[in-house]
């Protein structure tokens, strides 16, 4: 699809070729972590007693929470007991080997009625993460293929009490943890409880913290450098991103809609206190470090320029987005080699918010309309570029493969907000349609 950007970086040489299907994680060796998941159409049963129609993972949804250690070897099995389009499992912000990454179409073939398909990796960092269907994604996780994923470090356990925190909404129905209104989590007064917040929808989640001041540890799974008391802001998480908050106990976290988590001794009862105005600016917050790389001569430089035109597409008239003047499938390919380093440009003027999802990868922020980052290095793997924003971001080409580059509102990416960065030398054995019926968005 689309046409090739080489962003100012030698073109691909022909020659020597590995497919996507051979970038596996390790075929051989016991797990240490091994999880089954059965993947059914049919009533979701919400914590809170409601019932609705959707999809569940081993009978509920969001699925379990699967757990593991830094560098564990992950095992998943997918059964698709009955979801009639078929499905995949994407695991949202880890950066697994390309074959392990879940895209229809793209890494994998949709996993059909009563088929299995199997995911080895190794979690190569501790942090929040979450898992999803990626076919046919913006019905099959709205409506409840999903899951959260958490990786604990190596060495010391975390010596905080930990609530993990899918933020969900269920056919209008705010969920926090797969339940609607107050959810209590017993924790002693005065204890710090680490609540891993993690935006399952299609878009930003502002949440607040009433009772207590709090910190933000963590985002999108890695922690942030010298992270300050917060009184009178609320935070924003990128939708598909995760959010790492430490509150102390007693306290209250809204995630809106009347739904929130209390944690504090038993019976504890918080009233919210009205919605910050502002939220927490991760751009100057915490205490700068170098970068694990230097971004000031990068090896290619991308533009992403999101935009929306009148197009007539099938014979449907409409605004439909672009992507640097093109519309979708005449979209940028990013190309790069293994190696380099990328600063990729993300501007927004279409109007709506996007929050961009590139996979396989973990990106600095740059600079934000000009202004360079100036607390803690931010490393993001979905990224809220609302609408007049302008992001420059820096990663390393360190995970070949061909990986989507995607806006997670996902009816967006359905509507053709999605491109792709190859890496030189690899091939791609999938298709979108085909027997198996990928669509991946
Ligand atoms: Cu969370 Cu391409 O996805
Ligand atoms: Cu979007």
């Amino acid at each position: 699809m689309g046409y090739v950007d080489d962003g100012g970086g030698p073109a691909h040489a022909h020659g020597a070729a590995v497919s996507v299907a051979e970038l596996t994680g390790p075929q051989t060796g016991e797990p240490d972590v091994a999880v089954e998941l059965e993947a059914r159409k049919g009533k979701v049963h919400l914590a809170s007693g409601e019932v609705v129609d959707g999809y569940t993972l081993d009978g509920s949804s969001p699925g379990p929470l699967i757990e593991a250690t830094q560098g564990d070897l992950v095992q998943v099995t997918l059964v698709n007991v009955d979801v009639p389009d078929g499905i995949t499992l994407h695991w949202h912000g880890v950066d697994v080997p390309n074959a392990e990454d879940g895209v229809a179409g793209v890494t994998q073939d949709a996993v059909g009625p009563g088929r299995s398909f199997g995911y080895r990796f190794v979690v190569p960092d501790a942090g929040t993460y979450w898992y999803h269907s990626h076919q046919i994604s913006h019905e099959q996780v709205r409506d409840g293929l999903f899951g959260p994923l958490v990786v604990r470090p190596a060495g010391a356990p975390d010596a905080d009490q930990d609530v993990v925190a899918p933020v969900h909404t269920y056919s209008g129905r705010r969920t926090l943890g797969g339940a609607t209104g107050i959810t209590a989590v017993e924790a002693p007064a005065g204890a710090p409880v680490r609540v891993r917040l993690i935006d399952t929808d299609n878009g930003p989640l502002r949440a607040w913290v009433s009772g207590a001041p709090f910190r933000v540890v963590a985002v999108d799974g890695t922690d942030l450098d010298g992270p300050t008391d917060v009184t009178d802001k609320g935070v924003l998480v990128t939708a598909g991103g995760r959010m790492d908050l430490v509150v102390t106990a007693p306290a209250r976290v809204d995630v809106g809609g009347g739904t929130a988590l209390v944690v504090g001794p038993r019976g504890t009862r918080i009233a919210a206190e009205p919605q910050p105005d502002a939220d927490v600016d991760l751009l100057t917050y915490g205490t700068p470090a170098p970068l694990p790389f230097d971004a000031s001569h990068p090896d290619r430089r991308f533009d992403y320029d999101i935009g929306r035109s009148w197009w007539v597409v099938d014979g449907t008239p409409g605004f439909w987005w672009t992507i640097n003047g093109h519309l979708f499938p005449d979209v940028p390919m990013f190309h790069v080699a293994e190696g380099d380093v990328v600063v990729m440009t993300i501007r927004n003027t279409s109007g709506q918010v996007h929050p961009m999802h590139l996979h396989g990868h973990h990106a600095y922020v740059l600079s934000r309309d000009g202004e360079p980052a100036s607390g803690s290095p931010w490393l993001v793997d979905s990224l809220n570029v609302a609408d007049g924003e302008s992001y420059v971001v820096a990663f390393v080409a360190d995970n070949p493969g061909i990986w989507v580059d995607h806006c997670h509102n996902l009816d967006h990416a359905a509507d053709g907000l999605i491109t792709h960065l190859a890496y030189a030398g690899v091939t791609e054995p999938f298709q979108v349609g085909g027997p198996a019926d990928n669509s991946p968005e």
